[in-house]
């Protein structure tokens, strides 16, 4: 004879008992928990780095341009110093022996202006609507632009000539103070 279905209380009283550090839905929550850590953690380090990148660098920077010596060889020889990065050239002023940095932003529109050339006598020509600038010092000699180029401070750090990008200052006029000594 058959014996008799057991009733459904009795059949779950066999089942296998979950302790609490294999429960299931503990493991879900645990591991939830771990997901969203990490996540709001790599959130927060791309945050940080986005709000202080630590490796900047072109214009804006501070930009080295060569030894004290090769800078004033490159100055007497050329004439002048094209920095591409940087934007600037570095002209000879009209002291021995020193130089000044200027943005090659023409001050009339904005357009690039070229170094100072040999067929423009010596002189900076904006290509676009014929300003003239000195080409030792920057300043201005014939509008339409209304200021001289701005200029940018030149320090020597270890033995090198470096040009700080980030500070393009407006003139209304070269003064001999704008000129840095080489040394
Ligand atoms: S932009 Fe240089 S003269 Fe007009």
């Amino acid at each position: 004879m058959e014996a008799p279905l057991a009733s459904s209380n009795q059949r779950r009283d066999h089942l296998p008992v979950l302790t609490g550090a294999t429960s299931r839905r503990r493991f879900t929550r645990y591991a939830l928990f771990t997901l969203l850590g990490a996540f709001t953690a790599t959130s927060a380090l791309a945050t940080v780095k986005a709000l202080y990148p630590t490796k900047i660098t072109g214009f804006g920077t501070k930009i080295t341009v060569g030894a004290v010596a090769e800078v004033k060889a490159a100055l007497a020889t050329q004439g002048y110093i094209r920095n591409p990065v940087g934007r600037f050239y570095l002209l000879p002023t009209d002291r021995p022996d020193a130089a000044i940095a200027v943005y090659w932003k023409c001050k009339h529109l904005g357009c690039t202006v070229p170094p100072p050339s040999a067929e423009a006598g010596g002189k900076i020509e904006c290509p676009c609507h014929n300003s003239w600038y000195d080409g030792r010092t920057g300043a201005l000699l014939k509008g339409p632009a209304t200021h001289p180029l701005d200029y940018m401070p030149i320090s020597i750090v270890d033995g090198n000539v470096v040009v700080d990008t980030a500070k393009v200052t407006t003139r209304d006029r070269f003064m001999p103070g704008q000129a840095t000594p080489l040394g």
